[in-house]
């Protein structure tokens, strides 16, 4: 056994409602790329600690993190940005059955013009999560700092990106996109931050008062 089948086996519980949204991006022919079930659970951990209500989550796919975010507050609502309808539209049906009618909404096309957009409205979150194209995690930090009100978090996923980012050399431009997220949250002086190595990484900011 290693070390993610042993946090596994104690911590991640069988969850029905998550386990569906695999099964219909399977059938549908999506991508399973959502987070994995641990740091979904670090996710609604996040929540619930910080009482963080306006949650905003750049990448919907199929719900699964919507709904582990919406687990952490009875009362949060979530924005969610997402390139694809059709994927909205999923994320959407399995977000409700799962009990948050009315919690969430979703804004659909590429992320960086419905933050323009955020922007404009002068509308702020204290909960961000980032988790669509890497090439853009640097532009989504600096819209979410922008958005973010004093003592927000900004999570993002897939930092460690299987490993990748070990790789000095590499040409990859998902894997330097990465890298020079972690760089950025690491010495950005707004933020107090820790890349936890959990699923496929998850590096956790937090901004400090303004
Ligand atoms: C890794 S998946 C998100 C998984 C989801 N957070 C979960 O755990 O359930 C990445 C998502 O980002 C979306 N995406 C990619 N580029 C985007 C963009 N420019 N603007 C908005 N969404 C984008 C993809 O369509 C995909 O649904």
């Amino acid at each position: 056994m290693n070390l993610e089948s042993y946090i596994q086996s104690l911590f991640v519980q069988k969850d029905e409602e998550l386990e569906k949204i695999t099964d219909s991006l399977l059938q549908a022919g999506m991508p399973t790329i959502s987070v994995s079930p641990e740091s979904g659970k670090l996710l609604t951990l996040l929540v619930k600690i910080s009482g963080a209500q306006n949650l905003l989550e750049i990448g919907a796919l199929g719900g699964y993190s919507g709904i582990c975010l919406l687990r952490g507050d009875d009362i949060a609502n979530l924005t969610s940005l997402e390139l694809h309808e059709t994927y909205a539209d999923m994320a959407k049906q399995h977000v409700e059955e799962a009990g948050f009618k009315d919690r969430v909404r979703y804004k659909i096309g590429p992320a960086l013009d419905s933050l323009k957009q955020l922007k404009r409205d002068r509308i702020t979150y204290d909960f961000f999560f980032i988790d669509a194209d890497k090439g853009n995690y640097v532009n989504y930090l600096d819209y979410c700092i922008q958005l973010a009100s004093p003592g927000a978090l900004i999570i993002a996923d897939n930092t460690l990106w299987g490993g990748e980012v070990l790789n000095e050399h590499t040409e990859n431009k998902d894997t330097k996109a990465l890298q020079t997220y972690n760089r950025k949250v690491a010495d950005h002086p707004q933020l107090e931050s820790l890349l936890v190595p959990l699923g496929d990484g998850l590096t956790i900011a937090r901004l400090k008062s303004k």
